[in-house]
């Protein structure tokens, strides 16, 4: 279901983000995503600077709807002989419950199993986050295991459930997949692409 003008996509981000990056990252689920804090105009630039300057073992992209950037899809640690990276994921609150997410990490995955020559991509949150397992499967991700308190934060930790999407795993037959913008220099920014919106 969309609910703008214009179909969602995925695009680039811009520096003129930063006002919708400080919104959501003053949400503590969303700010949980970053290393650091994204709290001020300057941390949400050096965010933002990072998302696009980082290109060689990173590709990140804004979640857009009617011009807005509403979330973050990326992938991080893209090795290009072993042919991996991982995937992260993050809407504002207000733009969940759409199936934007799942629709995105699809997106982003079969670019990276396409133009990027990947073939394996690993995805893994909190065992107590099950919003983020939902979109992991929707998105045809295998669920693999759990790695016992993985993950430290605020003093506590977590246990972690990882997953893999490999290049040949079949795709689920409903899944959604959106428009993508790359930016000019990335593999198969050259090739004309149609996206279908989150259903
Ligand atoms: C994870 C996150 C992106 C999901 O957003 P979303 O809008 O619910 O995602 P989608 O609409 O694409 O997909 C949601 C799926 O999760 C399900 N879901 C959502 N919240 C859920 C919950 N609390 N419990 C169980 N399932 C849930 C939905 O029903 C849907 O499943 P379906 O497609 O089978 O109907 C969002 O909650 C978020 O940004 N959280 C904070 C950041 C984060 O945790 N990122 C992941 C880090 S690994």
């Amino acid at each position: 279901m969309t609910t703008g003008a214009c179909p969602p996509r995925l695009r680039p981000w811009r520096l003129d983000d930063s006002g919708a990056v400080l919104a959501a990252f003053a949400h503590a689920d969303v700010a949980r995503q970053a290393w650091s804090p994204v709290t001020t105009e300057a941390e949400a630039a050096e965010w933002l600077t990072r998302r696009i300057e980082d290109v060689e073992r990173d590709a990140s992209f804004a979640i857009d709807v009617d011009g807005r950037a509403v979330g973050g899809v990326r992938l991080s640690s893209i090795d290009r002989s072993q042919r991996t990276a991982w995937i992260g994921y993050w809407l504002a609150p207000k733009a969940r419950g759409r199936g934007l997410a799942s629709a995105s990490v699809a997106t982003l995955a079969e670019w990276a199993f396409g133009d990027l020559g990947l073939e394996r991509i690993d995805l893994a949150h909190r065992v107590n986050n099950p919003a983020s397992a939902a979109v992991a499967l929707r998105a045809g991700f295998v669920a693999e295991g759990v790695q016992r308190a993985k993950l430290r934060h605020e003093g506590i930790r977590y246990d972690v459930a990882t997953y893999g999407r490999l290049e040949s795993d079949p795709v689920p037959a409903d899944l959604s997949r959106m428009a993508i913008e790359l930016p000019v220099d990335a593999p198969g920014a050259d090739r004309p692409r149609a996206g279908t919106s989150p259903a």
